[in-house]
């Protein structure tokens, strides 16, 4: 175990995941739980996140410098790194230079944490002040043009830091200086695998479930609940059954995945309700997109609710458990870190309320999404479930701006198949984040195929880049990909006559139109 202490950097899930990536199982801790605590974890080694702050500033977040003693290796990022310099005595100071972005290093002494890497690199940096003298005992491993000290080391206490973010894309050699510390200084052992994963997951959920009765799971056809439910199953056999809400909102092909793919990959025990006339004629008229989304949840509840009562075997009286996809951002974002205290109810699946009473079942509580891919790959879920793109519970009820009806969905049904097929025949799914299509449902406008007049409806292409979905840029899909989407979409899809493309980025945009 690696902890990551979170001094509030939006960096500190990013460090988890690189570390992980590394083969270590690392777990993120707020700056503001005690050293003792921490130490009494056994971590093989702490890894200090960058912070928004200065070590100067009036309420900066701080740490007892007892850790730098303890003997557990620690290894300092950004705001991390001066803390450690400041801490040992070493100087941090008001240089009036700020570095932002990428800015060159040079190596003047590689040691053991920059060993093999070039003299000369760029890496990402977010600073304000700098340290100016490393503290006794440590050897200084790099400069920059305006910070004197960028990097430094004392392998003999297992301490080291770097000025700038390893964790990032932008750093050159980030994820090797990040090694380096793991396995060179802290003798971390790389051994941390999804099939480990698996196994420990299914044990904890037997150990968790017990003979307590029956676990029900809400599909709705993405990574996340498939892979929960696996798990699951694998412990528990035909004590979980799984739900599949069909409000008709979802993607073509979609339902059909799950009944026969799903099912003969995993044996589970699935339960499809067809709810699509309940959910069409609660939407009926509705064209206000929070409207559209409560009255979705809504029906989702009632529907979910009907179907735990039939599946209730003699003598049962309800169902004590609910399976979750919930992942680990959420859970740390909640505050939940490491214990169970303080759990936020996820409602992934359609929005299911909080006073459902069930007790939560979460296999992948401790997961990142793309780790959650590859435990789905592990428990041989199919490819097209498993690489899928994230998709919202209220489904296409949310990408058709205007009235949602059975027509309309089933015009988007067919774009969106298009676009989708020619991404991946492209090979750009795992580029993309998401590609949405909307359908601007009571836009108009006037076209021409062969010698007549259309007056038909455009819809927008929103294919999108991004780690988490907090933050996106609109995707660069290649002109010909584009070519290929529009000419069959306004080939294929004969209500539709023009197809546009969304390059605004999330700020200030959303993914999602409504
Ligand atoms: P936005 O549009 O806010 O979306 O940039 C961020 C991410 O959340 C997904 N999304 C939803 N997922 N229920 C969900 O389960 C919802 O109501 C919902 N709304 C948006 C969206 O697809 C994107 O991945």
């Amino acid at each position: 175990l690696v902890l990551v202490v979170d001094f509030g950097a939006q960096y500190a899930q990013l460090i988890a995941r690189r570390v992980r990536e590394a083969r270590v199982y690392s777990e993120i801790v707020p700056h503001t739980t005690p050293v003792a605590e921490m130490l009494a974890r056994n971590p093989k080694a702490i890894v200090l996140s960058g912070g928004p702050s200065s070590v100067y500033e009036e309420g900066a977040p701080g740490i007892d410098t007892g850790l730098f003693t303890s003997g557990t290796p620690v290894f300092g990022m950004c705001y991390g790194f001066q803390l450690m310099a400041r801490g040992l005595g070493g100087e941090v100071a008001h240089t009036g230079f700020r570095e932002y972005g990428r800015t060159g290093v040079t190596v003047s002494n590689a040691g053991t944490l920059l060993a093999e890497i070039p003299e000369q690199h760029t890496v990402w940096m977010s600073h304000g002040d700098s340290v100016t003298a490393a503290p006794a005992g440590f050897d200084v491993l790099a400069s920059t043009d305006k910070t004197p000290v960028a990097a430094f080391e004392d392998v003999g206490r297992g301490l080291a830091g770097v000025q700038w973010h390893p964790e990032v894309l932008h750093t050159e050699h980030g994820q090797k200086v990040l090694e380096h510390f793991l396995v060179q200084i802290a003798g971390c052992r790389q051994t941390w695998t999804m099939v480990n994963i698996v196994e420990e997951q299914i044990e904890a959920i037997r150990a968790q479930i017990g003979d307590r009765g029956r676990a029900i799971c809400g599909l709705s056809g993405g990574v996340d609940s498939a892979v929960a439910a696996a798990i699951v199953q694998r412990a528990i056999g035909d004590r979980l059954t799984c739900v599949y809400v069909d409000h008709g909102l979802m993607r073509k092909g979609e339902t059909e995945q799950v009944e026969r793919d799903f099912v003969a990959a995993t044996g589970v025990d699935l339960k499809v309700v067809d709810a699509e006339k309940r959910f069409l004629d609660a939407l009926a008229g509705v064209t206000d997109p929070e409207e559209k989304r409560k009255i979705i949840g809504r029906e989702f509840i009632r529907v979910f609710e009907a179907a735990e009562a039939e599946i209730l075997a003699d003598g049962e009286e309800k169902v004590a458990f609910l399976v979750q996809g919930t992942l680990y951002p959420d859970v740390v974002e909640s505050g939940g870190g490491a214990g169970t205290s303080n759990i936020k109810s996820h409602h992934n699946v359609g929005g299911l309320p909080e006073d459902l009473e069930f007790e939560l079942v979460e296999p992948l509580r401790t997961l990142f999404k793309d780790e959650v891919r590859l435990v789905g790959e592990q428990l041989g879920l199919p490819a097209e479930i498993v690489w899928r793109h994230p998709f919202p519970g209220p489904g296409l009820g949310i990408r058709i701006i205007g009235e949602v009806t059975r027509e309309r969905l089933d015009i988007l049904r067919e774009a969106d198949a298009i676009a989708r097929e020619e991404l991946t025949r492209a090979g750009l799914d795992r580029d993309i984040w998401q590609f949405p299509v909307v359908l601007l449902a009571d836009v108009r406008s006037v076209g021409v195929q062969g010698d007549h007049r259309t007056y038909g409806h455009p819809v927008v292409l929103r294919p999108v880049t991004s780690e988490d979905a907090m933050t996106a840029d609109w995707a660069r899909l290649p002109y010909d990909v584009l070519e290929r989407i529009s000419t069959r979409i306004t080939n294929e899809v004969r209500e539709v006559n023009r197809v546009t493309v969304d390059i605004t980025s999330k700020p200030p945009g959303t993914i999602e139109w409504e």
